[in-house]
């Protein structure tokens, strides 16, 4: 079973309907529902900064063979100067402390079951420097620190941990971002265009059945400089 986050979100409502499509069992979530206001069968409202509920949802569920994608994100845009501890707390407790929660919460029935996926949806920003980003490029360089030791602790098991270093695509956040800045950014991409989701459905297909890949943050970026 596939257990999704973020699938209000541009590119978790993509990969959700990519799944359902396939024909494959998956259970997807989301948090305030305000990006779209469509809501699916097979979706469970989840607020992943809080560990009680995550725990009570993932045991729920009773799923076999899982692939979790960590897909829920928040972004915030201040310099550093200027920017509030309450927005960076926020950052970080959704993209690094609430990636961890599921991940807490699902690798016990993981172990249980000798198999797991998890693939975490990291950033470009977490490995280059982007300006009025310091709170969310900590928080996916946390994530890339992170499944390193997971990787290590649970590979005997049957279970891979690995992350996605997304460039820029053409659904969800990038819609926040400014057209200009948008024009600045293509331009620093090899192929001009921002990503395609497909793109990212087919990285995750291959890593859940690349059982040998287990710890990496795997560049997804047009070629980006
Ligand atoms: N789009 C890109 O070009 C790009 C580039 C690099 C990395 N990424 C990463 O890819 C992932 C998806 O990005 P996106 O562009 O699809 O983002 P998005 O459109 O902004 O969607 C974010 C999703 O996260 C959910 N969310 C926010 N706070 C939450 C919380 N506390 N608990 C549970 N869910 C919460 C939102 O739910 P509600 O709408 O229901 O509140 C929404 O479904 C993110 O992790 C992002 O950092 C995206």
């Amino acid at each position: 079973m596939i257990i999704i986050t973020g699938i209000t979100g541009g590119i978790g409502n993509f990969l959700f309907n990519k799944f359902l499509q396939s024909g494959e069992e998956i259970i997807g979530t989301y948090h305030l529902n305000k990006s779209e206001g469509k809501i699916y069968e097979n979706t469970v409202a989840l607020d992943i900064t809080d560990f009680s509920q995550v725990e009570k949802f993932i045991s729920s569920i009773k799923a076999k063979e899982i692939t979790l994608i960590n897909c829920a994100g928040v972004s915030a845009n201040a310099f550093a100067h200027k920017s509030s501890v309450e927005e960076w707390t926020n950052v970080i407790q959704v993209n690094l402390t609430g990636t961890f929660h599921l991940v807490r919460a699902t690798l016990p029935f993981m172990r249980e079951q000798n198999f797991g996926r998890i693939i975490n949806l990291s950033s470009i920003v977490s490995q280059t420097g982007v300006m009025g980003t310091s709170a969310y490029a900590a928080s996916k360089a946390g994530i890339n620190g992170m499944i390193k030791s997971i990787a290590l602790e649970n590979a005997k098991k049957g279970i891979t941990i690995n992350n996605i270093n997304l460039g820029y695509f053409k659904v969800g956040m990038i819609n926040t971002v400014p057209k200009e800045i948008q024009e600045k950014i293509k331009s620093k991409i090899a192929s001009n265009e921002f990503g395609d989701p497909e793109n990212i459905f087919s990285t995750i297909q291959y890593i859940r059945n690349t059982p040998y890949l287990n710890g990496a943050c795997l560049d997804l970026n047009g070629g980006l400089v």
